[in-house]
């Protein structure tokens, strides 16, 4: 048994050592296109300085043109660089289409643009969910199929990306996000497909998961969380803007497919690795000695919401 222990593992390694893919790679960002939707506010607008100030030319796309100065200003004074503006809905796909033409071949694209706006799914209406489904879902498919033909006429042909912004709410649903998740786990599936699809192009998808981050938009969506939204997914605090990036342009660097954000995230992505591609043995290694141990952890969390939810309307029903 003790000699089971000893060789199991260094075999384990080596196999997996051979079998991950897609292979490592590195994504230089110095000197390259680097273009970020919903890049005027919050995790966006963090990334865009953070690849401004490592050098990378920057283009940011978003509705409104006085954000996007607002931003485009910021940036000047933080690095010293100017970056390119361009005023578009990602729901409309000519314009997006106009702006990624403008913008000139594409090397990094950053599909970050969002909306979350919780409510109990019976209590919200059917323009809300089609809003977030068009903006988060349907409008990456836009910004994917816009950039996907421009990326590929990249001249220096090194390694690209293409990155997606999820949500720790896109790795399990929770109270209150029905809407929101499903988006979010839509680009889970779009993000895997998408990976086989480009690679040959030497282009590299990776999906950032972030929890809870202090932004405008998350503070516009703490104002209407539903109660049990807040005891349930409001616990564990919330990251910076800037921290979350880093950790995003980290990823995007180095070509993780899932990229998450805090100790949290790492437990998750483990927990819902599923068939998701993965690049590092040594990740993987991890994956597979921890996944069962991470399930009876999961189960802990379920058992752990189901009794706040119940305790929470047996408490209502007392009032
Ligand atoms: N903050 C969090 O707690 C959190 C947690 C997990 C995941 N995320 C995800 O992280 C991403 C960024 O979130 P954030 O908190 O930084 O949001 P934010 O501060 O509200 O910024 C959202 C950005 O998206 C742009 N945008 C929104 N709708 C758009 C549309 N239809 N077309 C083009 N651009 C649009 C906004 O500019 P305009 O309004 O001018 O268009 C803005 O630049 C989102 O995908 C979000 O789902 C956020």
């Amino acid at each position: 048994m003790v000699l089971l222990s000893l060789i199991l593992p260094p075999i384990l390694l080596l196999l997996l050592y051979f079998i991950v893919r897609p292979r490592p790679v590195t994504i230089p960002i110095k000197n390259r296109h680097v273009f970020i939707t919903g890049g005027s506010s919050g995790i966006g607008l963090a990334l865009a300085q953070q690849a401004a100030s490592q050098g990378a030319r920057v283009s940011l796309l978003a509705r409104s043109l006085n954000k996007l100065q607002e931003a485009k200003e910021s940036i000047r004074r933080s690095s010293g660089l100017d970056v390119a503006i361009f005023s578009a809905d990602v729901r409309d796909h000519d314009a997006v289409q106009k702006a990624a033409n403008d913008a000139g071949p594409i090397d990094v694209l950053v599909v970050n643009q969002g909306v979350f706006v919780p409510q109990e799914l019976e209590k919200q209406g059917l323009d809300e969910i089609k809003f977030m489904i068009d903006v988060n879902l349907m409008g990456s498919f836009n910004v994917i199929k816009a950039a996907l033909p421009l990326m590929k006429e990249r001249k220096d042909r090194l390694p690209a990306s293409i990155s997606l912004m999820s949500s720790q709410a896109g790795q399990v649903g929770i109270y209150g996000y029905t809407a929101y998740s499903a988006s979010k786990f839509g680009l889970r599936g779009l993000a895997e497909a998408l990976q086989q699809e480009v690679i040959a192009d030497n282009i590299h998808v990776s999906v950032v998961y972030p929890p809870d981050t202090d932004t405008p938009g998350f503070e516009k969506e703490n104002e209407v969380r539903p109660e049990l939204t807040k005891l349930l997914a409001g616990s564990s605090g919330s990251m910076k803007a800037d921290e979350v990036a880093k950790k995003a342009l980290d990823g995007i660097k180095s070509g993780s497919f899932t990229v998450p954000c805090n100790f949290e995230g790492h437990m998750l992505a483990i927990a819902t690795a599923g068939l998701s591609p993965q690049r590092s043995f040594l990740m993987a290694f991890i994956d597979v000695a921890s996944v069962g141990v991470l399930r009876l952890v999961g189960l802990f969390f379920q058992w752990n919401w189901y009794q706040t939810i119940e305790n929470w309307h047996a408490k209502k029903n007392r009032t």
